[in-house]
Formats: structure tokens, sequence, C-alpha cells
């Protein structure tokens, strides 16, 4: 399983990839004016901390100008992938870009069937938003089994990021589920650290070493 980051934080990039936890990084334009930074320079300067995907997202609503947006986007380095938003200008965008060898991550999935036409239409990632469906009393994880399911059948050459996640849960989940990607939340990365008892039992481990052999 590949884990993502979901932050345009460079600095919380370079803490996660010295563990050797970082497989890539998402940003959308969220995150990206959460930093307060030029989009391009922050995307260009990720891609020399992270040798992987860093998804970049389109900014336009129409078909042309978001396969300009992602031609452009896509010099920036070649581990660029695109994010475009599951609409029908979206799906018409990825048709166009996939087939010049443009990767896209096909973002705001909300559905199985959403995930299969953009599958269908070339997208290389699908990004069902778990955490946004929770919100509204749906169980997110379940289009995440689905879409498994789904993408299991046919040889669509199209890998799951388990996205919009709130909590380790959603991390755990997805690992039993087979989602190919989940991509993480810095503050969800320091959750899946801690177990109450991991810090009980190594205060202990320390009390009795010191209890006998000092500090
Ligand atoms: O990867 C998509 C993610 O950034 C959306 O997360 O928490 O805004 O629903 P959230």
């Amino acid at each position: 399983m590949k884990f993502f980051l979901d932050t345009a934080n460079v600095e919380k990039i370079k803490y996660f990839a010295d563990m050797g936890l970082v497989d890539g990084v998402t940003t959308n334009p969220s995150l990206i004016a959460k930093e307060g930074r030029d989009f391009e320079e922050v995307v260009k300067e990720i891609t020399t901390i992270i040798d992987g995907p860093v998804s970049a997202e389109v900014t336009a609503l129409d078909s042309d100008t978001m396969v300009e947006q992602a031609r452009e986007l896509s010099k920036i380095h070649k581990n660029i992938v695109i994010k475009i938003p599951m609409t029908k200008e979206g799906i018409k965008a990825v048709h166009t870009v996939s087939k010049e060898g443009i990767k896209v991550n096909m973002t705001l999935i909300f559905s199985p069937a959403q995930a299969l036409l953009a599958a269908k239409a070339g997208a290389r990632y699908v990004s069902p938003f778990v955490g946004r469906l929770d919100d509204i009393s749906h169980i997110g994880m379940d289009i995440i089994e689905s879409i498994r399911l789904i993408l299991d059948n046919y040889d669509f050459n199209c890998e799951i990021i388990t996205a919009s996640i709130r909590s380790p849960l959603h991390v755990v989940d997805a690992a039993q589920m087979g989602a190919d990607i989940a991509t993480i939340p810095p503050d969800v990365m320091d959750k899946l650290f801690n177990h109450p008892l991991t810090d009980i039992g190594l205060d202990k481990f320390m009390k009795d070493w010191e209890s006998v052999f000092g500090k």
C-alpha cells in the first residue's frame, strides 16, 4: 500500500519523508491557498523532496482550459499528476490529456459510478472522498469497497487513492479493503503512531532500567 501525504506544506512533507513514509503527495486549491505561496513554486519544491507522484489540480471548469492547464502543469516535472474534478467537462479533459500520456487523478469522486466513468475515460487514479461522505451520514468507506470490486473486474490502469481521510481508522479500513493508496493529512499521519500502551510500556522499561543501572 502506498502512502501519499495530503498537504502542500513542505516542512511536513520533509518530516515524514525522513521516515520513509511518503510515496507521493496530493494537493488541491484549498491546501495550496492555506500555504499562501505561489502554486507552481510550491509544487516544484515538492517534486524535489519526493520522488513519486505529485498531484496538482486544475482551476478551470471548462474542458478546453482544463486541458491547457494540464499541459502547462505537467511541464513542471515528470512526476506531476493532474487533478481534474469529476464533471462532464472534466471527463472530456481526461479523455484528451490521457491520450497524450498525461496522468490524471480524478478528484471529487463520491460514488462507484463516478469512479467507473473516470477509469473508463483514462484516469490513472481515482480519488473517492470518504470523509466528506461520512460528513453527510453516508459511510464513506463503502464506496472504496465497491470501487475496488469494479476495478478488479476489468483491466483498467487505474489506482484508488482513498482521499478526504479524517482518522487512522480510515487508513486501516483502506488497507483492509485493498485501496492502492491512502492520501493522509499530516495530523492523521501523526495519530497513526499513537497507542497509550506503547507510551506506558516504554516508560516502565526506562524506569526499571534506571532503578538498577541509573541514567
Ligand atoms: O484529498 C482530498 C482531500 O484534500 C479533501 O479532504 O478533509 O477537505 O475533505 P477534506
